[in-house]
């Protein structure tokens, strides 16, 4: 009868295991320190990226067809009873407080996290509704939730009673992007167009930088 339980097995095993602790101990705390200097590893620096979608002519379009100008991005879907609606319309108000050279230099873009309802032709024509320049863009589900994805837009479907249409849960934010893709600022759900055409003209003036 064997006894695996006995002091004197116990003592080696332990010498052989303090060594192997140490030296998880030392990964643990390099890869946290790796972490912790991540560039844009942490908040907003992280938001936005490299896309690849499909506009209102069917085309395919990334982050680059975008190049050089600010773009003002806007996640949601086109039965959205109000909310997207609502953001949209704001959007649109602040634009046309501003100069015509201003909002030149502005892409207000609206993503559908929504393809499935959202083909080209929607997404595209309910975008000019709102404004006459803004690009409606759709995409495969993975183009979509990999654009989510990268400006850490939430999205899921939620189920209706009976025959009513699923709607869309989602994050109503407004992403303002420099002409070089970067995030720089962002409206959050409401914000009253005079304040969003404000910030708009203080970036654009230059008076204020990026984060
Ligand atoms: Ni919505």
């Amino acid at each position: 009868m064997a006894k695996t339980g006995s002091p004197k097995k116990a003592a080696p095993s332990l010498k052989v295991l303090a060594p192997v602790l140490a030296i998880l101990v030392v990964v643990v705390v390099a890869i946290g320190a790796r972490l912790a200097f991540l560039p844009g590893g942490q908040g907003d620096a992280a938001i936005g990226g490299p896309f690849e979608l499909v506009n209102g002519q069917g085309e395919t379009v990334t982050e680059q067809d975008f190049a050089g100008k600010y773009m003002l991005v806007y996640f949601g879907y086109t039965y959205c009873p109000d909310v997207c609606p609502t953001s949209l319309s704001l959007t649109g108000a602040a634009l046309d407080m501003l100069t015509v050279e201003q909002r030149d230099q502005i892409a207000p873009i609206f993503i559908t996290v929504d393809p499935d309802r959202d083909t080209p032709d929607v997404v595209g024509a309910y975008a000019k509704a709102f404004y006459p320049s803004m690009v409606g863009l759709t995409g495969t589900t993975a183009q979509v939730a990999a654009a989510a994805r990268a400006y850490k837009v939430y999205f899921k479907k939620v189920e209706e009673e009976g025959d009513a249409p699923y709607l869309m849960d989602h994050s109503a934010i407004t992403y303002l992007m420099g002409p070089d893709g970067k995030f720089l600022t962002h409206f959050s759900h409401g914000t009253p167009p005079e304040k969003i055409a404000e910030i708009l003209g203080k970036y654009l003036s230059g008076s204020v930088k990026g984060s």
